[in-house]
């Protein structure tokens, strides 16, 4: 199966190294933050994964490609395990690469997979910034496909002085953790933020995209249909509420933790999180 990872954002956040360091890049231990992305993809079946960098992150594209005259010199000193350990990288997945022009959000990097995607019936996208920690939210995502052929996006609790900072997804509970998704707000003020209602109809605490959709190809005509919203930006979620009135969308909730490496704060958290053996 195929997955696309947006990673072609500016990361002003990371300003001034994301000016020689693209954001993706940055070490969390001995790899690179998209290492995990690229092998959480992988691990989940999705090994056709097609990277959006942008102009000044070649280091990506440098990181997953072989390195013969590397692999010839750590062969040379009998340094095995190092050996071993940079053939692993490209053997991940085979990755192949679109480059974003000018950064016109997550929802133009991901039209950029349009033709990588073809007429796969399905799909997955997983943001280049952010970590999955414990199990990966895909598995139960690829079986709510299986079993409703619905598209679907991770969903985790969110606080509610945080939900003008992401997506926020309403809707019933359908199953154990999967919601028929009823609103999708980009960015919604606290008092205009919808919500999931559980199975007793008692409503849950506010829920936020989590970085990680499975998508149907319906969405690149979607994309195609949606203005430029919020900051000048194509937004995703206007492109997945049209796709939900179309076909209808799930959330599937999920309970590891997300470890978002957009900000210099969430990149020394993820680190901490990483060095913890739990
Ligand atoms: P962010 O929303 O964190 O945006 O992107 P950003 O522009 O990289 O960071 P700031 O806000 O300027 O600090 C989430 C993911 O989507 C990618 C990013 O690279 C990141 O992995 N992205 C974002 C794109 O590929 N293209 C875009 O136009 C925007």
């Amino acid at each position: 199966m195929k997955a696309i990872i947006p990673a072609a954002g500016l990361g002003t956040r990371f300003l001034p190294i994301a000016k020689a360091v693209p954001k993706e890049m940055l070490p969390l231990g001995d790899r690179p933050v998209i290492h995990y992305v690229v092998a959480e993809a992988a691990t989940a079946g999705f090994d056709e994964i097609l990277v959006i960098v942008s102009r000044g992150k070649e280091s990506i594209i440098e990181y997953f490609s072989p390195n013969p005259e590397l692999e010839h010199l750590l062969e040379a000193a009998g340094k095995s395990a190092a050996l071993e350990a940079v053939r692993a990288v490209p053997r991940m997945a085979r990755i192949e690469y679109a480059y974003q022009e000018t950064m016109r959000g997550l929802g133009d990097a991901v039209r950029l997979g349009r033709a990588f995607i073809g007429d796969d019936p399905v799909f997955s996208v997983l943001l280049g910034d952010t970590v999955m920690r414990h199990a990966s939210p895909l598995g139960a995502m690829a079986a709510a496909w299986e079993s409703l052929r619905k598209p679907s996006v991770c969903l985790e609790p969110c606080p509610e002085d945080r939900v003008s900072r992401y997506g926020v997804a309403g809707g019933r509970e359908i199953g154990p953790g999967v919601f028929e998704l009823d609103r999708l707000v980009e960015k919604p003020a606290a008092d205009a933020a919808p919500r999931l209602i559980s199975r007793d109809g008692s409503p849950l605490a506010f829920h936020a995209f989590a970085a990680r959709y499975l998508f149907t190809p319906a969405i690149f005509d979607c994309l195609d249909a949606t203005r430029a919203g919020l900051g000048g930006e194509i937004q995703l979620t206007d492109a997945m509420e049209r796709l939900r009135q179309a076909d209808g969308m799930l959330g599937v909730t999920w309970t590891g933790k997300r470890l978002d490496i957009g900000s210099p704060a969430g990149l020394v958290e993820a680190a901490r999180e990483l060095a913890d053996p739990q």
